[in-house]
């Protein structure tokens, strides 16, 4: 079977994750084009992926017209998702893109309409419903074994900052949006109802020089929710989070409780007199999901080649940027906000 074609636009850190995957990990894909506006990285790429340098572009638009490929796997900043699926839909080439979906509501049902108008699927990164732990703790949910769920926690904490685009909340939403959509998804995704009513609180506690530039800069975060079915949500947000990469969600049911997500990277524990237990933490997210990343992306291909609708939609994009938006309103304004 041809494998499928694929352009990566953005060769940042998400860039380089699912190029990869694409590229190393799944037998029916390969990257045949990187676009990047920085054209270095997108050269560096394809470097990696052994692919003739005149494949990396530094404008859309020359890849798109230059290249022939299948899908387009948009990992470029978030305020760029919007226009590189427009372009990518209306030349009928499937997409991927990463979380956040998009900066606004509207942009996100644009994205919607107008890839079901070209018959283009269009998925978004929501990789944690691709780990076996979410994963497997859905099916307990949804098999009854903990009861009715009646709190969900989500821990999202990033070991670094994103790219200094994103300290702008208007490019970015800010770290609820760039760390915390996974949270917002997973809260709604396990508690199988949607956000009614929101009140987040966040300040600037590590970066007060990222505040005199940019002041609506925030590095930490909690955000209590009310979901439509009378769950509450809680969702935590530290960037940078100086001891790892922390993400972990806890379901409190009716008849149990569940865990999903461990600090610890590997089960390797070291005990020595002079050191005490030593056992190592979790420093980064590529790791963390990196069987995620792979699994999610498979999806992708497999949905491509079989014609099916992905299980992570535009629609679930779109509840999560509504999300972060009121939790941003909250912040704000200092009082709950109904969605
Ligand atoms: N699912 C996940 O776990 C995950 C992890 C990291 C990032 N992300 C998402 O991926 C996206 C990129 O984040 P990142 O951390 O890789 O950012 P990054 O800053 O590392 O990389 C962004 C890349 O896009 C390029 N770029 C800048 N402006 C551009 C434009 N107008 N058009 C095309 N390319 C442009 C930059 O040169 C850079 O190489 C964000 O939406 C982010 O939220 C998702």
């Amino acid at each position: 079977m041809e494998k499928i074609r694929t352009c990566l636009v953005g060769a940042g850190r998400a860039g380089e994750v699912h190029g990869d995957v694409y590229n190393f990990f799944i037998p029916d894909s390969k990257i045949v084009a990187i676009f990047d506006t920085d054209v270095s990285k997108a050269k560096n790429l394809a470097n990696k992926y052994n692919i003739k340098e005149k494949f990396a572009f530094e404008k859309f638009e020359d890849a798109l017209s230059e290249v022939e490929f299948d899908a387009a796997v948009i990992t470029s900043p978030t305020f760029t998702h919007c226009i590189y699926t427009e372009m990518s839909a209306r030349k009928k080439i499937h997409v991927f893109c990463e979380k956040p979906m998009a900066i606004t509501e509207e942009d996100c049902n644009k994205m919607t309409a107008i890839c079901r108008e070209e018959k283009v699927i269009l998925q978004i990164g929501f990789m944690r419903r691709f780990d076996a732990g979410f994963a497997s703790a859905k099916l307990i949910i949804e098999n009854g074994d903990i009861g009715n769920p009646l709190i969900v926690k989500s821990v999202g904490r990033g070991p670094g900052l994103p790219g200094k685009w994103a300290f702008d909340i208007k490019n970015s939403n800010g770290n609820l949006a760039e760390v915390n959509s996974h949270d917002f998804d997973a809260v709604r995704w396990l508690s199988e109802s949607e956000y009614k009513k929101i009140y987040a609180v966040a300040k600037n506690s590590k970066n007060p020089e990222i505040g005199k530039d940019y002041p609506m800069f925030y590095d930490n975060a909690t955000v209590s929710a009310t979901m439509e079915n009378e769950v509450f949500g809680l969702i935590d947000s530290v960037c940078p989070c100086d001891y790892g990469y922390d993400a972990r969600a806890e379901v409190v049911g009716s008849k149990g409780v569940l865990f999903i997500g461990s600090l610890q990277e590997c089960t390797t524990v070291t005990c020595t007199r002079s050191k005490g237990i030593v056992t190592p933490q979790t420093l980064s997210w590529k790791k963390r999901f990196h069987d995620a990343y792979i699994a999610e992306d498979r999806h992708f291909i497999d949905c491509i080649i079989n014609g099916k609708q992905p299980s992570v939609t535009g629609e679930d994009g779109r509840k999560a940027v509504a999300a972060v938006i009121a939790a941003n309103e909250s912040v704000q304004k200092g009082i709950p906000i109904n969605l």
